[in-house]
């Protein structure tokens, strides 16, 4: 698939099937994920994928205000960032970290696109921080960046806008 047709047409899917997504699947999106660029490829992210366990797939969706939707995916990964590889002293400002989180959480949703699957990027659920990582059982290192829904789309996504190069763009 080409890239650039990939980025255009992927959408952020809000409604699945039951149709379970497989290990293998989540195995290339992780993949993608972890080939994203990093400051200093530090590589700071770290992943929970909640796919096996029906009770805390639904414990985990009940913790955003989108849990009618979110519960219908197979699967759902949550992104964190790894303070512990970070040294502020050497690596830099923290925002270079949290945007590799964010170039490697945008190949997941491509990879996912990919394979034929549906995703959103689910920001609401940082309300609910602690909760999740308390479900999750991360360490206190991680900080939550998002929540990754993924599963079989079921049905057609509504397109949306996006503004004109001439309105953000300056050419100089
Ligand atoms: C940082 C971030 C947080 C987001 N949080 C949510 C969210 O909590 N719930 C949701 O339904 N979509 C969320 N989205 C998805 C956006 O709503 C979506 O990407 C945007 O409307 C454009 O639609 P598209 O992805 O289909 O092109 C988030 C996207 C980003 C990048």
């Amino acid at each position: 698939m080409d890239t650039i047709s990939s980025i255009v047409n992927r959408r952020s899917i809000r409604s699945y099937t039951s149709k379970k997504v497989s290990p293998n699947d989540i195995t290339k999106i992780l993949t993608a994920a972890n080939w994203a660029p990093s400051g200093n490829n530090l590589q700071p992210w770290r992943f929970s994928v909640v796919m096996n366990d029906e009770q805390l797939l639904k414990k985990l969706s009940s913790l955003t205000v989108y849990h009618s939707w979110v519960q219908t995916a197979s699967c759902l990964i949550a992104v964190f960032l790894d303070k512990k590889v970070i040294d502020p002293n050497i690596h830099g400002i923290y925002l270079k970290h949290v945007q590799a989180i964010g170039a490697a959480i945008q190949n997941m949703l491509l990879a996912a696109h990919e394979l034929g699957l549906g995703s959103c990027w689910i920001g609401e659920i940082l309300k609910k921080e602690d909760q999740v990582k308390e479900l999750v059982g991360a360490a206190d290192d991680l900080e939550l960046m998002a929540v990754i829904s993924v599963g079989y789309p079921n049905k057609a996504t509504t397109s949306r806008r996006r503004d004109i190069l001439e309105n953000i763009v300056s050419w100089l």
